[in-house]
């Protein structure tokens, strides 16, 4: 059973599109199997740095075949764009292909996504602005257009469904937001060229998947945002619209269940959240600030400043257990370099009452005041740190402590940005 997940367990951005890139140097498939063009998963080699989007993080690697799977919201344009900028880089690149049944974000969907969070204002979930909410509505309200919508022959069936789904979107877009409405014949022009320069890449993804490990080859999953992002278990409303866990990596992937062997958590040293939302080990300005310098802590995507807090014990023992993770890869170890001790949160405080795992109620999780345990710091550089054993006593510590509170074994460690930066605790193979 050769497939591996690698799947965030904080509120994204904990560095899988590292971690996927280390793993996928033995996979001969990466998947992603959710998210849209919202992703911004970071890659830095020899070459350079590079942010992707839509595309794998295996595309690095000519032997991989990277596969956008059918849980995944394309934009066209992005996708496009994303293509031609890692072209027009001349490496060698892995093949890259894209499901026929991924939906896709039309033009009215990041309109849609930026007049609704102008529109609640401060009470905005703060999204990417990508559409990926509005696309993935669509999807669940059975009013998607899919990539084989947009294919040659299929004019007839997708002017159909356009005459349908637009006079709503007009509606919402002029009486709700006062915007101009949208013209048919343009959007139905725009997606049949998308369709046209997309094709090449347009395959049965789940067959492929399928036929990849009937053959016995090692497919990674590479899930976008985190567990504490999900619809159903993180901290809704203020989450994304498709879902970041093992079990959505399966679904989005076309992987069952019992095809599984490895679901690997990434998880900063740390915690970072964008956007809206409770945060429950958020840290205040000057330290959080640290953080954010010492971690690069800018959006991938947007830019914006991510905010920073202690590592969540509570949050993370939820995501191993939710997803059955099986090891954990600790990223970013190097951003706690200097400091003389780290608070680690081991249970939350809610009116008075200890509680051991993220309640359901929004208000409460609001209310709850992070319970500390104190370890302490190793004030020395780990960036060039090599082995597991080369770190120093309290950095070790801090790793082993933090397993024990997760639940799962900490098997990669992240000391830097670059492809070497990693220390494995295990052989570091797929097989
Ligand atoms: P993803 O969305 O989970 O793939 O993560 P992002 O790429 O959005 O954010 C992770 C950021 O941390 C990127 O800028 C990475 O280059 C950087 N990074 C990854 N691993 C490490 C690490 O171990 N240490 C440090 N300092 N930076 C890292
Ligand atoms: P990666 O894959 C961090 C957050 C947004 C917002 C919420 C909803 O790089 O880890 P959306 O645009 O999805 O409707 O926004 O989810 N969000 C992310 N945060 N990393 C991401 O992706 C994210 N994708 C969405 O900031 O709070
Ligand atoms: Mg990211």
């Amino acid at each position: 059973m050769p497939v591996t997940i690698v799947l965030g367990g904080q509120w994204g951005d904990e560095a899988k599109g590292k971690i996927t890139d280390a793993l996928a140097a033995q996979a001969h498939m990466v998947v992603r199997p959710n998210g849209s063009s919202n992703a911004g998963h970071t890659v830095v080699t020899d070459q350079g740095v590079f942010k992707f989007h839509l595309i794998p993080s295996g595309i690095l690697y000519p032997h991989c075949t990277c596969v956008i799977g059918a849980g995944v919201a394309v934009s066209p344009p992005d996708l496009l764009r994303e293509i031609e900028a890692l072209e027009a880089r001349k490496l060698p690149l892995g093949r890259l292909v894209l499901s026929d049944r991924a939906h896709i974000v039309m033009p009215y969907h990041p309109l849609l996504d930026r007049y609704e969070e102008e529109r609640r204002g401060p009470a905005g979930i703060g999204t990417t602005r990508r559409g990926n909410g509005p696309a993935f509505t669509d999807k669940v309200a059975r009013r998607g257009i899919r990539v084989a919508d947009l294919l040659e022959g299929a004019e007839r069936e997708l002017r159909a469904k356009l005459e349908v789904i637009l006079p709503e979107k007009n509606l919402l877009l002029t009486q709700l937001y006062g915007a101009p409405a949208l013209d048919l014949e343009q959007i139905l022009e725009q997606a049949l060229e998308w369709g046209e320069r997309l094709s090449p890449y347009v395959v049965a993804a789940e067959e492929l998947v399928q036929d990849a490990l009937r053959q016995g080859q090692h497919v990674l999953v590479e899930a976008a945002q985190g567990c504490m992002l999900d619809l159903d278990y993180g901290t809704y409303p203020f989450v994304t619209s498709s879902p970041p866990t093992a079990a959505g990596a399966c679904q989005g992937a076309g992987i069952g269940p019992t095809q599984v062997d490895r679901v690997i958590g990434v998880f900063k040293a740390y915690t970072t959240r964008v956007g809206a939302g409770p945060f429950p080990t958020e840290l205040d300005e000057a330290t959080g600030q640290l953080l954010r310098e010492r971690g690069q802590e800018f959006g991938t995507t947007t830019g914006r400043p991510r905010r920073t807090g202690w590592f969540d014990a509570v949050a993370a023992r939820y995501a191993v257990r939710l997803n059955g993770m099986t090891e954990i890869a600790l990223t970013k170890l190097d951003v706690l370099d200097p400091l003389a001790a780290i608070p680690v949160c081991v249970g939350y405080r809610i009116d008075g009452r200890e509680v051991a795992s993220p309640p359901a109620r929004l208000d409460l999780l609001a209310r709850a005041q992070p319970v500390y345990e104190v370890l302490e710091g190793w004030q020395s550089d780990t960036s060039q740190v090599t082995s597991f054993e080369e770190l120093p006593l309290a950095a070790k510590r801090y790793i082993e402590r933090l397993e024990e509170l997760a639940g799962a074994p900490i098997t990669m460690v992240g000391v830097g940005p670059a492809r070497r930066q990693i220390l494995w605790r295990t052989a570091g193979a797929l097989a």
